[in-house]
């Protein structure tokens, strides 16, 4: 199998008793299409046939399903573990006893504000039902978590909620932006500006730092900045995993709709989105099919705009959480505002457009290479040939390097070009350019001209050719006798 997945989120019903400001996911009453039980357990088998690790019950409120008990304990009675994300309203002591016995492993409590915000964002009455909810689930031993969709109602509000969930006892705490939804028109007023991402993950890394609860921002939230990388728990001291690597839709995780319906993630579920249902082809045979979820597995740097196009991280990162983009732009491959690499990026492009002197921006480009800051090195060489369309071949000859840097190869063959152009005995250059060329998939090209300047004993041609051959001798074994 070629993408291997591990978790999934079920909104096992759309029905719910609630109505949420934000949200445009319920319907008082469950759809007359949902699964039944007997659908249900069947997907239940299919799941433990394609060896999940974990499900989370999702909605609509997964409580107001009557089967929902049952759900849980068909699921980790086969080993797959289950969480659940619920607005709290109806747990009882009931309910959290059926939660125990099930083995459910964590339910996430929604918390959108203070009593007063929570109440007028939910319903009056919900905040006091969501703290005995949690008091409930602690006297039961069950790991509870909290979860903070945030908007302008809500997001000076973080410290106090912090201290609520902190007296509540509460240990893990998840936010997430609230993004616009089908179905909701009220999204405009409350949606969180690109610069509120600051003070976010400022607010996260400080939380974290005092330790008393542990805060993780979600997939939407983020991307590379050193606070980031020392706030999520999740991936805390583990070098491997520090870094986001894209975003998991169609290549480790899905989503199933309560009628059945697969989409790669539960925000994309416009018709478009969805790979199948499981009332017509199996689970397996839709996440295994070629032509499915090409949207996010067929995904590339190239294909995105603005600065993630050109981004440093943009191959690894591919432009962070797709929904954000989508419901930005109403397309995946918009660039992604919300994020603090490209707000640095633009506040950096706006800083620089005002300096005019260009020796004073080659030294700074020089000191970020110095420095090995890339993409500042890339945007300071881009301001320098604004101002003069030079014909110095080490400025293009800096621009082929910091482009080659950030990945972007077709940009980096360009400017090694012009280089040369200018002096063709320009040795960097032409390795540089060689390296290009082999990363656009041109590989004999490329080792043919960086064997070039190693015929000329450039050590560093020598040593990386090697490299370029013993990394590519596998696939070039069919045309090059080694
Ligand atoms: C759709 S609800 C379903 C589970 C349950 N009914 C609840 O409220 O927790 C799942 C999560 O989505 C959040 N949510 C609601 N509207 C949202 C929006 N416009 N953007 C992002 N998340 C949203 C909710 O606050 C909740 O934490
Ligand atoms: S956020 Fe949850 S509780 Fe609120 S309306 Fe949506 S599904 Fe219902
Ligand atoms: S600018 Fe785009 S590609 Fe770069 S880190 Fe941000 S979201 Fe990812």
């Amino acid at each position: 199998m070629k993408y291997r997945p591990t978790t999934c989120v079920w909104e096992i019903t759309e029905g719910c008793n609630l109505r949420c400001r934000s949200c445009g996911l319920f319907r008082s009453d469950a759809l007359p299409d949902q699964l039944n039980s007997a659908e249900a357990f069947d997907l239940i088998d299919q799941i433990v046939e394609l060896d999940l690790r974990g499900v989370t019950l999702s909605g609509g409120e997964p409580l107001t399903r009557k089967d929902w008990s049952n759900l849980v304990k068909c699921l980790t009675d086969r080993g797959v573990a289950c969480n659940m994300i619920t607005n709290g309203w109806s747990i009882t002591n009931d309910v959290a006893k059926q939660m125990k016995k099930n083995l459910i492993s964590t339910v996430f409590i929604s918390i959108d504000g203070t009593k007063e915000v929570h109440d007028r964002i939910r319903k009056p009455g919900s905040y006091n039902r969501i703290e005995q909810g949690i008091k409930i689930l602690k006297q039961e031993s069950i790991n509870v978590g909290a979860v903070t969709t945030l908007s302008k109602q809500n997001i000076n509000l973080l410290p106090q909620i912090k201290d609520e969930l902190i007296r509540m006892d509460v240990a893990l705490w998840h936010v997430q932006l609230s993004l616009p939804v089908e179905f909701t028109h009220h999204h405009e007023y409350h949606l969180l500006d690109p610069e509120d991402i600051i003070s976010i993950l400022d607010f996260c890394h400080n939380t974290n730092k005092e330790g008393k609860i542990a805060i993780s921002p979600t997939d939407c939230i983020g991307y590379y900045s050193n606070k980031e990388l020392r706030t999520n728990p999740s991936t805390f001291n583990t070098i491997d995993h520090q870094l986001w690597d894209g975003c998991k839709a169609g290549i480790h995780s899905f989503g199933i709709l309560y009628n059945g319906d697969i989409v790669g993630c539960t925000s994309f579920r416009n018709r478009e989105y969805i790979e199948g249902n499981i009332r017509e082809r199996t689970l397996r045979d839709i996440w295994e099919d070629n032509n499915h979820f090409l949207w996010r597995r067929n995904m590339s740097k190239d294909k995105l705009s603005g600065e993630c196009g050109v981004c440093g991280y943009g191959s690894k990162c591919l432009g962070g959480c797709p929904y954000i983009r989508f419901s930005m732009d109403n397309t995946i491959y918009g660039e992604n505002r919300y994020c603090i690499q490209n707000i640095g990026m633009k506040k950096f492009k706006e800083e620089i457009a005002k300096k005019n002197d260009t020796d004073e921006i080659f030294a700074d480009a020089k000191n970020a290479e110095k420095n090995k800051d890339y993409q500042r090195m890339a945007m300071l060489i881009d301001r320098y040939l604004q101002l003069d369309d030079s014909n110095v071949a080490e400025v293009w000859r800096m621009k082929g390097f910091a482009d080659f840097q950030n990945g972007n190869y077709s940009m980096s063959e360009e400017a090694n070009i012009q280089a040369l152009n200018i002096n063709s005995n320009d040795i960097n250059a032409k390795k540089c350019l060689a390296l290009a060329i082999f990363r656009q998939g041109k590989e004999i090209e490329g080792m043919k001209l960086l064997a070039e300047v190693a015929q000329i004993g450039d050590q560093d041609a020598i040593d990386k050719l090697e490299e370029l051959k013993y990394g590519s001798m596998y696939r070039r074994r069919k045309y090059l006798n080694y």
